[in-house]
């Protein structure tokens, strides 16, 4: 392991908590544990089921897999991805879809064949959003469920966009947003009235089933919902906490994400 980055592996209440020197050193570990899941599923000759992410955070984990993918020969050809949520309702083409968003920072540079993409959609009329949920959610199953989920998390401590009063054995659903997510994605849509009011979103259930969760937070922004989402109690006031004491996450933070843990015992600082 590159000695430069500062790590803490200690499995304690079976949390395993990485703290980086900052985000660059956090995403490239990331990548590589990423692309090594999806080198060992061709090694099987099966396919590598994705669980993915929007939002800035997982942006550079991206860029480091294109250029894995570009530098290192990395083939996507057997991946199959589910994208946690979209906003409702939104069209593809729109900027801020996070149809638009992970063609941009992922799919439109990586081998990944377009059937295996899977993006919660948009523009479906009210009436049938309820079956659809349901055959997204059975669609991963059909594909074996995730091997692995990328997550973060959202100022209300929102997963996916499970948001607070989300359920643990919640499915995949449409959501209400909060106001705070809202107010959050004023810049990006350019208006408060332009946010839309709702999203699909994977449930807590279908995110909790992934074999593997890698759970990532950078910057100081996050340093206190990081602390309430590690430390505080379970329950629906920050969805986040349902992650707590499962044997498959992973928290991924950098230095200023996880300045406001208490446990000293999760780190070297
Ligand atoms: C949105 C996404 C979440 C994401 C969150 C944080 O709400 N639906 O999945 O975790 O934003 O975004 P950022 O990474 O930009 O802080």
């Amino acid at each position: 392991m590159d000695t430069k980055i500062q790590t803490s592996t200690r499995c304690l209440d079976k949390k395993a908590v990485k703290i980086y020197p900052d985000q660059e050193a956090a995403s490239v570990y990331v990548a590589q544990r990423i692309a090594q899941m999806i080198i060992q599923r061709q090694r099987e000759g099966k396919q590598a089921v994705l669980g993915l992410a929007t939002g800035k955070t997982p942006i550079r984990v991206y860029a480091e897999l294109i250029r894995l993918h570009r530098e290192e020969g990395l083939s996507f050809a057997n991946v199959v991805t589910f994208n946690l949520d979209e906003y409702y309702p939104i069209v593809p083409t729109h900027e801020q879809s996070y149809v638009h968003f992970m063609h941009r920072h992922l799919f439109d540079h990586v081998d990944i064949l377009h059937s295996h993409i899977h993006i919660p959609d948009g523009t479906l009329s009210p009436e049938i959003i309820q079956e659809y949920c349901i055959s997204y959610d059975r669609k991963i199953e059909e594909y074996g469920g995730l091997d692995l989920q990328l997550l973060g998390i959202g100022r209300t401590g929102h997963i996916g966009f499970n948001e607070p009063g989300s359920a643990p054995d919640s499915t995949t659903r449409l959501v209400d947003l909060s106001e705070i997510t809202r107010s959050d994605a004023i810049d990006d849509f350019g208006g408060e009235d332009k946010v839309p009011r709702q999203a699909i979103t994977m449930g807590v259930q279908s995110i909790l089933k992934a074999r593997e969760i890698i759970f990532l937070a950078w910057e100081k922004r996050k340093a206190e919902i990081v602390r309430k989402a590690l430390e505080g109690e379970v329950g629906e006031k920050v969805p986040a906490t349902y992650l707590q004491n499962l044997p498959q996450v992973e928290y991924v933070l950098d230095k200023e994400a996880a300045s406001m843990l208490q446990r000293q015992e999760w780190s070297d600082r």
